[in-house]
């Protein structure tokens, strides 16, 4: 666990601890989706309480695991990958059998069932600001599991155990570097001529950072099996993918605030261009009944996309919401929220109550976002019961009554630190408790109830407050 109590810092922290003793600040200028890089430590027991074969076996052993959904077992010889998976559950028996005919053994979602990689992954998504999720692979000696290839994603290879080669080439030029879609199996014939960048061996204890897009191959040598994480972030958050997401809702208001952009096209458009290299019977009204226009309209929505931004930000953090891993509580996080502690004596021990004088805390920074629909309809978007499957379970939202909504940005506010539920902020102590109650029962807050029972016993009686909502928009331009 990392020794703090901010989430974004727990984040940082972790990051700091994969890439140590390389400077994260120094990865994020030069590094970051520019160039590969190795950081070889000579510590092979770095990854111990990470990840091993041993935690492979009871993964297996413990889980329902699938050939072709959670474990692929491949095979590279002479320049092809075939994938050999049986049917049915994956047993330690069959992953034996395949292991020792030279094949390489994946499982793609490892942070499902193993609870070390699981926090890892869901620590490092609030700094990412992207869904985090892992592959293990587990190669004999003297093969290789995997043909060359580039992928969606930033990747860091983990090396838990044993050793591996890698190669990794660069992109050829700008056009072909930060690829949004996986590459198909490159060749042998294929690598010739492009620029290599690392071509090594990574050694247990090792990482290897590699930029979406530049492609890599790896096996192992005579002796040494390898069993390595790959962890993978950065999953469809460009900027392309962030204006496909507004691009709709800023060509609609563009359209109802500016009238030339309802002009149908002038008669006979069909007539005056076309891609074909062709005669065009009113080629020289184009510019000026097509193009112009178009360009004109292309200048609002540009505009329109500078007052549009921040709500770009927030649909990229409901899309977060929506695809990333849970939170992994510690017993300590998980004794005072909504899960309850560890043995809870259902029969004897008191539901919590919720006073005035409770303490509560958000328990991450970016395990919810508040979201506005319109101007007077607000919702919470949360991770909190996320699936650990890849979208395995619906958008979890709760609607916010607009009363509520300075309670909420009291809590961000104070975040990390704790806050008394009368000091949230909300038109009236009744509200503060009820709005405590709704986040308490949804699993977004730890509560620590009141100290004495006198504390317990003061009662809601302040008048609501007016001017809600404006202050919340000008408070919002300060928080996160
Ligand atoms: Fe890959």
């Amino acid at each position: 666990m990392f020794n703090t109590n901010h989430s974004l810092q727990a984040a940082l922290e972790a990051f700091r601890w994969l890439i140590n003793p390389f400077d994260v600040q120094l990865f994020f200028r030069g590094i970051f989706q520019k160039r590969a890089l190795v950081i070889k430590r000579g510590s092979p027991n770095f990854f111990s309480g990470l990840f091993n074969t041993s935690s492979f076996v009871k993964m297996l052993q413990n889980n329902y695991l699938e050939y072709g959904v959670n474990i692929n077992i491949a095979k590279y010889t002479n320049g092809v990958r075939t994938t050999l998976n049986g049917t049915g559950r994956v047993y330690t028996g069959d992953v034996m059998k395949s292991y020792n005919e030279g094949c390489s053994i994946q499982c793609t979602n490892p942070q499902a069932f193993n609870d070390e990689i699981w926090y890892f992954c869901e620590i490092l998504q609030e700094l990412f600001c992207s869904f985090v999720g892992a592959n293990t692979y587990l190669t004999p000696p003297k093969s290789s599991g995997f043909a060359p290839h580039w992928d969606d994603i930033d990747a860091f290879i983990v090396q838990t155990e044993g050793r591996k080669h890698w190669k990794v080439y660069a992109p050829k030029n700008p056009r072909e570097a930060l690829p949004l879609e996986s590459s198909g199996n490159f060749t042998e014939a294929d690598m010739v001529g492009r620029k290599i960048v690392f071509n090594d061996w990574l050694e247990q204890g090792d990482v290897l950072y590699i930029p979406r897009g530049f492609i890599h191959q790896a096996f192992t040598d005579e002796k040494s099996h390898s069993h390595h994480v790959t962890v993978s972030v950065n999953r469809k958050i460009a900027f392309v993918d962030m204006i496909e997401k507004i691009l709709p809702d800023v060509v609609n208001l563009v359209a109802e605030q500016n009238k030339e952009m309802r002009f149908s096209l002038p008669p006979n458009a069909f007539d005056m261009a076309g891609v074909i290299d062709m005669r065009y019977d009113n080629e020289e009204a184009a510019e000026q009944r097509i193009l112009n226009p178009l360009v004109s309209v292309a200048k609002n929505i540009q505009k329109a996309v500078t007052e549009y931004f921040e709500a770009g930000v927030d649909q990229m953090a409901l899309e977060f919401m929506k695809t990333t891993l849970p939170p992994m509580l510690t017993p300590e996080e998980q004794a005072l929220s909504v899960f309850g502690k560890q043995g809870i004596d259902l029969l004897n021990d008191k539901p919590v109550k919720i006073t005035l004088n409770s303490q509560i805390r958000l328990i991450r920074k970016h395990a919810q976002r508040l979201i506005f629909e319109t101007e007077d309809s607000y919702f919470l978007a949360h991770r909190m019961a996320n699936s650990r499957v890849y979208e395995g379970r619906p958008e979890q939202t709760i609607p916010i009554p607009a009363e509520s909504i300075t309670g909420y940005i009291s809590l961000m506010d104070a975040y990390p630190e704790w806050i008394k539920v009368k000091d949230l902020d909300c038109n009236s102590k009744k509200e503060n408790i009820a709005f405590a109650g709704l986040l308490y029962s949804n699993g977004l807050i730890l509560l620590k109830p009141a100290a004495n029972e006198k504390e317990q016993l003061e009662l809601p009686s302040s008048a609501p407050k007016n001017g809600t909502i404006k202050k919340m928009k000008k408070k919002r331009n300060t928080t996160a």
